[in-house]
């Protein structure tokens, strides 16, 4: 366990919008302030399925904070104003979402969860969670986890949307712990292949039709606005090169 915070990064050149803050990972003294940002973004949420709390707060901070994962802090002076966790589940843990969504065994070693993301409401529109999506993916890269799992719920359009636009695809869609959820992945190795010459329009609130896709074979490549609406565009899955080396199914 660390004895003292690691050393901050100065965020001038990664974060423009915000030049006063700085990064660094979270660690067990960061505990009480993540659990009031989170007690203050769960208590104003649009809806309260967006995002429902881990059923122990302290458990769920020590899986994906170090050294077990690692937990990325935004600060602004003292204040923790936004927080993204990445978790490293290990192979036939309860929860792994690469059986989830039914990943060939032998490619589950290589997951790692985008476990969790918050930004404090006076602090959204800065970009924070795209920033802290490619942060977590360069750690999944150099702990060797290239397939990165989110789990977003069908009511968070924002997350969704953010998922989408950094190249994270929907996987699958269904029911997690009684939640109607979606699985989004990226390969950061750029395995993963879809015909876009064969693609179909969802609503993204379209629990069946989202679900039928995924189980047809389509992946959920991007959105698609329809006046006030947003469908989603899934495409055709191909098989994929990771797939055929571990000699599985596609994933
Ligand atoms: C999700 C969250 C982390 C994003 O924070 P952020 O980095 O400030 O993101 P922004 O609010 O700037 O991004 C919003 C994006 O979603 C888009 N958006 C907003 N409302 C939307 C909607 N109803 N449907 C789709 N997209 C929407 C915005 O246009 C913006 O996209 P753009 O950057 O392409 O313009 C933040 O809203 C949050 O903390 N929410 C509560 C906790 C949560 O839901 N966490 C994620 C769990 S999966």
């Amino acid at each position: 366990m660390l004895k003292s915070p690691p050393p901050t990064c100065p965020a001038p050149g990664v974060l423009p919008q915000l030049p006063d803050a700085t990064l660094r990972a979270l660690t067990p003294a960061d505990f009480v302030a993540w659990k009031q940002l989170r007690d203050e973004v769960l208590a104003g949420l649009a809806h309260p399925d967006m995002y429902v709390r881990e059923a122990d707060e302290a458990d769920f901070f020590a899986q994906n904070s170090l050294p077990r994962g690692e937990g990325i802090g935004v600060f602004l002076g003292e204040e923790l104003v936004a927080y993204a966790m990445l978790g490293m589940p290990t192979v036939g843990e309860y929860g792994h979402l690469g059986a989830v969504v039914g990943m060939p065994a032998g490619l589950q070693a290589s997951v790692a969860h985008m476990a969790s993301c918050m930004v404090r409401v006076p602090w959204r529109g800065n970009q924070l969670q795209a920033l802290l999506l490619r942060l977590r993916c360069a750690v999944a890269q150099a702990y060797d986890r290239p397939l990165c799992l989110a789990v977003v719920s069908l009511h968070n359009a924002p997350s969704r949307h953010n998922l989408l636009a950094h190249g994270m695809w929907i996987e699958w869609t269904g029911v997690i712990d009684g939640l109607r959820r979606q699985v989004l992945q990226i390969d950061l190795l750029g395995r993963a292949r879809w015909d876009l010459h064969d693609t179909r329009l969802i609503a993204g609130d379209d629990f069946e039709q989202l679900c039928a896709a995924a189980a047809g074979g389509y992946v959920g490549v991007g959105e698609v606005v329809d006046g006030t609406q947003r469908l989603l565009r899934y495409a055709r899955r191909l098989p994929d090169a990771v797939a055929a080396s571990h000699g599985a199914q596609p994933l």
